[in-house]
C-alpha cells in the first residue's frame, strides 16, 4: 500500500520505518527542511535501538522515502498518518497542543484526490477526530476521505519491537472502509495473531488515556506502598512480587523509584484530567496519581538530604542516570532533572554520567559537570545516587566506586542492588522500600 507519515518525529519516524518493513511504501514527511535532509544522508535525529538499522534497510530498498513536500506522495497515498508532536499546551494549563496536528490536516487536505483514509497517530484529547474531519471538509470540500484514530502504544527504547510486535491494535472509525484500509495495513500482524480492537474514533482516544493513566497509577501505587515499607521495615519487591503473581494484577509496572518522567505519562495524566473536567466528571484517581508523583520527587531530593546527614549544601553529589529511563536520551519530566536542580538550589554541586542523554541534560542543566563514565562521576563525591537503571550501572565494579568517592554512601532510587551485599561492602546504603538488611 501507498502511505504518507506526516512528521518525523519519534513516533512518526518509528511507525514510518516500520511500516516500510511491512512491505508498504512509505513516504515520511516533514517540514523541517535539516531534519529531512539529515533523513536522507542516514543519520537519525533520537536514539532508539534498531531504528538507525531498519531505517537504512528500507531506504535501500525504495520502500522509505523522506521529503519535505506534500506532493506526489499525498495524492497517491491510500492511508496517510499524521503522527506530529501533542506537546502540553504552552498556557500551562494541562490541555495538548493541538495546533500541530490541525496544521497537518490544513496542509494535506488540498492535496487528497482519492478516496483516502487520514489517521491520527498522535495522542490526542477526545473529540480531535471529529476537528480533523472538519477541518479537511472545510479546506478541501467535497473530497472523498474519511477520519480514523490509530492510537500508538510505543515505549522509547523499545519501540520498535512493540510496532512489529504490538499487544494490541486500536482502530476506531465509524467507516467500514476505513476500517478494512487499516486491516490492510496491518495485515502482517494477523500472521501473528495480535489482537485488534475495532471502536468507535472517540472511544479509540480515550483508549489511549485510559492506559497511559492506568500504567501511571500502577507505578503510583507501588511507590506508596515502598513508603510505607519503608516505615514498617517490608520490601516492596517482595510486594511488587506477591500481589503481581496474581493475574488480575500482573508483575510489570510495579517497579518502585523516583517517579515516572517521559514524554507520555505526566502530559497524558494532565490532558486526560482536562478531558475529564471539560466533561464534568470527577477523575479522582488520576488526580492523586499525579500527586503522588510529584511528591515522590520530592521525597526522593529528601532522602538524599538525610543519607548525607541532614544537608546537601556544599555537598559533591554524583549522579548516574539522566534520562527519564535506560535506553533513550530523553529527558523529559525526567526524575534526574527536577531532583538535579533542587540539590543545587539547596548549595549541592553535582557531577553526572548518563551514556546517552548527557548532550539533552546539557541544554536545561549547565551547571551540572558532566562526566565520560560512572567512575569518574563519583571521584571526590560526598555520596552517588543511581537515578536511572542502565544495564551499564547493574554491574559496577563496586569497589572502585566506593575508593572514587570521599563518603561510602550509594543511594540507588532504583533498587538495582542488594542491601546485604552493599553494607557488607561498607556502604551506607539507600534504597526505594528496603529497609531490613535481607532484603
Ligand atoms: C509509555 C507507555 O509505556 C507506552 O505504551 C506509551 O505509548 C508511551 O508512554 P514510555 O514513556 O516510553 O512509554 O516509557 P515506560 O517504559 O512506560 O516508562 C515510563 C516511566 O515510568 C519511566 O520514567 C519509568 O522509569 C517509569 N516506571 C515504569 C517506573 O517507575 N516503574 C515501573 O514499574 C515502570
Amino acid at each position: 500500500m501507498k502511505i504518507a507519515v506526516i512528521g518525523t518525529g519519534y513516533v512518526g519516524l518509528v511507525s514510518g520505518a516500520c511500516l516500510a518493513e511491512f512491505g508498504h511504501e512509505v513516504t515520511c514527511i516533514d517540514n523541517d527542511e535539516s531534519k529531512i535532509k539529515s533523513l536522507k544522508e542516514g543519520r537519525i535525529p533520537i536514539y532508539e535501538p534498531g531504528l538507525e538499522a531498519m531505517v537504512l534497510k528500507n531506504v535501500q530498498a525504495g520502500r522509505l522515502i523522506f521529503s519535505t513536500k506534500y506532493d506526489p506522495a499525498v495524492p497517491e497515498a491510500e492511508v496517510i498518518f499524521i503522527a506530529v508532536g501533542t506537546p502540553a499546551s504552552r498556557r500551562g494549563d494541562g490541555y495538548a497542543d493541538l495546533s500541530y496536528v490541525y496544521d497537518a490536516a490544513r496542509q494535506i487536505a488540498p492535496f487528497l484526490k482519492d478516496y483516502t483514509v487520514v489517521v491520527n497517530k498522535s495522542t490526542v484529547p477526545v473529540g480531535t477526530a471529529c476537528q480533523v474531519q472538519r477541518i479537511i471538509s472545510e479546506t478541501n470540500p467535497g473530497v472523498s476521505f474519511d477520519v480514523a484514530s490509530n492510537p500508538e502504544f510505543l515505549r522509547e527504547g523499545a519501540a520498535i519491537n512493540d510496532f512489529m510486535r504490538p499487544d494490541r491494535i486500536v482502530i476506531g472509525t465509524d467507516s467500514k472502509q476505513a476500517e478494512e484500509a487499516l486491516k490492510a495495513v496491518y495485515r502482517p500482524l494477523y500472521l501473528i495473531e495480535t489482537p485488534f480492537v475495532i471502536t468507535n474514533t472517540k472511544t479509540a482516544e480515550l483508549i489511549k488515556y485510559a492506559a497511559n493513566a492506568f500504567l501511571a497509577t500502577k507505578i503510583s501505587f507501588i511507590n506508596e506502598i515502598a513508603n510505607l515499607c519503608e516505615e514498617i521495615g517490608g520490601n516492596v519487591q517482595d510486594v511488587a512480587k506477591g500481589i503481581g503473581l496474581d493475574g488480575r494484577i500482573g508483575r510489570k509496572f510495579l517497579h518502585a523509584g523516583p517517579g515516572y518522567g517521559g514524554s507520555c505519562f505526566p502530559k497524558d495524566t494532565h490532558a486526560l484530567l482536562r478531558v475529564a473536567q471539560d466533561n464534568g466528571v470527577a477523575c479522582r484517581i488520576v488526580e492523586a496519581v499525579v500527586e503522588v508523583n510529584a511528591a515522590q520527587k520530592a521525597r526522593m531530593t529528601r532522602k538524599i538530604r538525610q543519607a548525607l546527614g541532614g544537608s546537601e549544601g556544599g555537598k559533591k553529589i554524583a549522579i548516574l542516570g539522566l534520562a527519564f529511563k535506560p535506553e533513550t536520551d530523553d529527558i523529559r519530566d525526567a526524575p534526574a532533572i527536577t531532583i538535579i536542580s533542587k540539590l543545587i538550589e539547596n548549595g549541592a554541586s553535582v557531577r553526572a554520567h548518563d551514556p546517552q542523554a548527557m548532550n539533552e541534560a546539557r541544554k536545561v542543566l549547565p551547571e551540572v559537570v558532566y562526566c565520560s563514565g560512572p567512575y569518574e562521576a563519583c571521584e571526590g563525591a560526598d555520596a552517588v545516587v543511581l537515578m536511572t537503571e542502565w544495564n551499564e550501572y547493574r554491574a559496577l565494579d563496586l569497589l572502585r566506586i566506593k575508593k572514587a568517592l570521599k563518603m561510602p554512601i550509594f543511594i540507588d532510587l532504583r533498587n538495582v542492588y542488594r542491601t546485604a551485599a552493599m553494607k557488607q561492602l561498607g556502604f551506607d546504603y539507600f534504597s526505594v522500600g528496603r529497609t531490613s538488611a535481607d532484603n
